[in-house]
């Protein structure tokens, strides 16, 4: 049987990467299989995080999910603090996870960059064994993401596999990687070889879920081109981060393909195109963020949501963790 995990953080505004390299697919995804999604609270405290702001994001996540189309009922939507096996498992595996395999994973070293060795956190190194953790407590089978989770991904895989061997049991399934759609990797509108990011300090370089219409149109508007016209074939983007990033989101937001894109607008000026993709982005983007607004205005609704999402995601992973338990020789009452 095919299950689908997969979570954000509740760490500042959701963007446009998150809503084109996950979101979207996660929302196609529930027609075919069972899914859970989560809002991944414990990631986010690996970075210092206010409360109060905290509580509000990982609200404001939830209601992302529901307002880009996913439904409630269908799918199992929680924050993961809410349970404790995640946490859990994540001790289990992390007695079965080198530290040679944690030391490769460039995410924490982008993430402790500037700091001593010694001042890193432990949950920050930790991350990608929680995140394993995650996925493996309800034995997902697959885990859309964008194209940066890749590595974690692997690791989630090794992990699983040690935890079999060591145990001489196929337990865990392997999960596999679903990396979707056409904008697997959307990158900064102010800087096309930097992925664009919660954490880029520019407000200008990202277009978030709550942006309003004015707003997108000046983010795109000032959004840094070259000074070539657009290329007519996909070859003719390779050495041009800005444009591919701009055809690649234009044709991820109209389901269509970079050749398409490049087929109605090779050889124009950016200044058309860039009309068209604001009022592409805010097609798309606006009945969401409408959405998404009504929801965060009802704290109880949400707060309703996502306790009944614990209590079946509780459902399955107590179970596992139980059989964990038994297998890995703790007893239990
Ligand atoms: P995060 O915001 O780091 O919790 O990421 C949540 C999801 O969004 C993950 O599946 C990421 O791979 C995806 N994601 C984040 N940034 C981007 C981006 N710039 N392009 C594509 N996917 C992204
Ligand atoms: N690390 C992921 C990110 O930053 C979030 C995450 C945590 C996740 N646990 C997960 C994603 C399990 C998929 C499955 O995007």
């Amino acid at each position: 049987m095919n299950r689908i995990f997969s979570g954000m953080q509740p760490t500042r505004q959701l963007h446009l990467g998150n809503y084109l390299g996950a979101l979207r697919n996660w929302v196609a995804l529930q027609n075919d299989y069972e899914c859970i999604y989560c809002v991944v609270d414990l990631h986010a405290l690996t970075l210092p995080q206010e409360p109060d702001v905290l509580r509000n994001n990982i609200r404001e996540v939830a209601a992302a999910y529901i307002a880009a189309g996913l439904d409630p009922e269908r799918n199992i939507i929680f924050n993961q603090s809410a349970v404790s096996a995640h946490a859990e498992l994540s001790w289990i595996l992390s007695c079965h996870a080198p530290l040679g395999w944690l030391n490769r994973m460039t995410q924490f070293k982008e993430k402790s960059q500037g700091k001593q060795a010694n001042d890193a956190v432990l949950g920050l190194f930790a991350y990608p064994v929680l995140m394993a953790a995650d996925i493996l407590i309800h034995k997902a089978t697959h885990v859309p993401v964008g194209e940066d989770q890749k590595q974690h991904l692997e690791l989630a895989r090794d992990v699983a596999g040690a935890f079999n061997r060591a145990y001489g049991q196929d337990y865990f399934p392997l999960p596999e990687p679903q990396i979707l759609g056409e904008a697997t990797r959307v990158m900064s509108l102010r800087d096309g070889t930097k992925k664009m990011s919660k954490s880029d300090t520019s407000d200008y370089s990202r277009i978030n879920m709550t942006d309003d219409a004015d707003t997108i149109a000046q983010k795109i508007r000032k959004a840094k081109t070259d000074p070539e016209p657009l290329p007519t074939a996909v070859e003719g983007l390779a050495a041009r981060p800005e444009a591919d990033n701009l055809v690649t989101i234009f044709a991820a937001l109209a389901d269509t393909s970079r050749a398409d894109v490049l087929a109605r607008f090779g050889g124009q000026n950016f200044s058309g195109f860039k009309k068209e993709l604001v009022d592409l982005a805010v097609d798309r983007l606006a009945p969401i963020t409408t959405r998404m607004r009504e929801l965060t205005g009802d704290k109880a609704e949400i707060d309703r949501i996502l306790k009944r999402g614990a209590e079946r995601a509780d459902a399955i992973a107590s179970r596992h963790l139980a059989e964990v338990k038994d297998i890995v020789g703790l007893l239990r009452f």
